[in-house]
């Protein structure tokens, strides 16, 4: 290879070059409103000179520094007793939180629907986890949440007592569960509640958005400030609750803080997170006009007569309360194409980058402050449908399959032992009833189905072998494209 290339940067530069529609992460969105003007500044003007490395008087060492008091204003601003700036994410977050929830005892009861970083939180910590299940949409294919009832009932069969309970909302689709009644359920059993709010950083900026998790009773929150919130990407934020938990948590976070963040923390991003939370906390005009540009969009595609809002249907969910305004799900089955081929499409064709894309809908993302033109994403889509549209679109709904989800297997292990074992890749039709090394979720609907440590049973290779042979369906973490082989803990 020539070592005189440099392929990555240069793709990136061209890339950045294009006119693109960003309603994906980062939230931001590269120009407009939803850039924070004091981040524009700080990256126009010297930016190697702002590149240091750690410890230094003036910026973060000493008592009373700079960086103690972003982060206080932070705390203020979340109405938190204490937060930290990560520099790897709301996964750093959440591998925080499953470490610092190990100091406090063995076992746990979260959302099925965690994101694949808490599982690795779960390898790292040795945490063994119970589950409760969210609610589904099957003809969508979608996971939401969870409801205080669901929790309760699973906190009352529970054998081992857990150290916390671990919920998500709002969801990738803008669903946002009951957190206040959730919480009363939680401290009623005597337990902290931990939420993963990585798609909500702007909550509680505005009244046109729902509350930030804090504010409604959850004793941590962890939240992806890059996501929504305006700073760069990989900068989120752990916001820990003033409550009766904090002086048991704060000292096991503080030890998983350390565990996990650089001993190089990059300035730029604790500076983004510095100036996202200033841009939120005095942005509720800006909050506003993007809720209104969400609304632009939304009034663009209930006009079309193929096109639908996937939060139509949340009322039918039980386990949702509200949804996201700038979270926009759009149901794309009416198109004739795939949710996944037209994400494709008018990426490609008309710079217009969605955030997910399911089956049959896809997701807008738009950023505090952002307002993407709603008038060109409407109009790719309807030029892709005229493209490549067909009667019917060719679907992996999971009602149309027939296969029930399959009840998740045994625990025989515990996630972070099945991780640490021997392995060996053994073909799906001899794999019922070893241990699974690996985390598989199918989409539609995107739950895990096998966790590292569980049984692998008849049912679950059916259901994964019917999804990955589905059109647009597809198995993450599989060991190969159709799901054919499985990664097992040696016997
Ligand atoms: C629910 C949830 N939690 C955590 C994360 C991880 O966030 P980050 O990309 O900031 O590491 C994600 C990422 O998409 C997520 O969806």
């Amino acid at each position: 290879m020539n070592q005189s290339l440099t392929p990555y940067a240069d793709a990136l530069n061209a890339f950045s070059e294009r006119d693109l529609v960003r309603i994906i992460v980062p939230g931001h969105g590269a120009e407009g409103g939803g850039v924070p003007e004091k981040l524009q500044h700080f990256i126009e003007s010297k930016p190697f000179h702002k590149d240091f490395t750690p410890l230094l008087t003036g910026l973060d060492k000493g008592a009373g520094n700079p960086l103690d008091q972003a982060k206080m204003l932070a705390a203020q601003a979340w109405n938190a007793r204490r937060v930290w700036f990560l520099t790897n994410g709301a996964s750093q977050g959440n591998r925080i939180t499953a470490l610092a929830l190990r100091g406090l005892g063995e076992h746990l009861l979260a959302q099925r629907s965690t994101h694949s970083s808490f599982v690795d939180g779960l390898v790292l910590s040795g945490l063994t986890p119970e589950f409760v299940l969210p609610s589904l949409d099957l003809q969508r294919g979608i996971a939401h949440g969870v409801s205080a009832a669901a929790v309760d009932q699973r906190l009352a069969e529970l054998s081992e007592r857990p150290v916390a309970v671990y919920v998500i909302s709002p969801s990738y689709f803008g669903a946002v569960a009951n957190i206040e009644q959730i919480a009363e359920v939680v401290h009623r059993h005597g337990l902290p509640l931990i939420v993963d709010a990585a798609w909500g950083a702007h909550f509680g900026f505005s009244r046109s958005v729902p509350d930030n998790p804090i504010n409604l009773g959850a004793d941590l929150a962890i939240s992806s400030t890059h996501k929504l919130g305006g700073s760069l990407t990989q900068s989120a934020m752990l916001h820990l609750a003033e409550g009766p938990y904090a002086d048991q948590l704060e000292p096991l976070i503080d030890r998983a803080f350390g565990l996990t963040q650089s001993t190089s923390e990059n300035t730029w991003l604790l500076a983004s997170l510095d100036i996202a939370r200033h841009f939120l906390a005095n942005g509720e005009k800006r909050i506003d006009a993007s809720v209104e540009a969400a609304e632009s969009l939304r009034r663009l595609v209930r006009e079309t007569d193929y096109l639908e809002l996937v939060e139509e249907s949340f009322k039918a969910f039980p386990d949702i309360l509200t949804h996201d305004p700038l979270h926009v799900a759009i149901d794309v089955s009416g198109t004739g194409i795939s949710g996944h081929e037209l994400k494709e499409y008018v990426a490609n064709e008309h710079g217009v980058y969605f955030e997910a894309s399911t089956h049959n809908s896809v997701v807008a993302l738009i950023g505090a402050g952002a307002m993407p033109d709603a008038a060109r994403i409407v109009q790719s889509i309807e030029h892709a449908r005229v493209v490549l549209g067909r009667e019917t679109a060719p679907t992996a709904n999971l009602a149309e399959l027939g296969i029930p989800i399959p009840a998740a297997g045994r625990r025989l292990m515990s996630p972070r032992d099945a991780f640490m074992k021997k392995h060996e890749i053994v073909p799906a039709s001899e794999v019922a009833g070893r241990i699974s090394a690996d985390t598989l979720a199918a989409y539609p609907p995107g739950i895990p189905n096998l966790l590292p440590g569980e049984e692998i049973t008849e049912e679950t290779v059916k259901f994964l072998s019917a999804v990955a042979a589905s059109p647009g369906g597809f198995i993450r973490g599989a060991v190969n494209r159709n799901s054919t082989l499985y990664r097992v803990v040696s016997d």
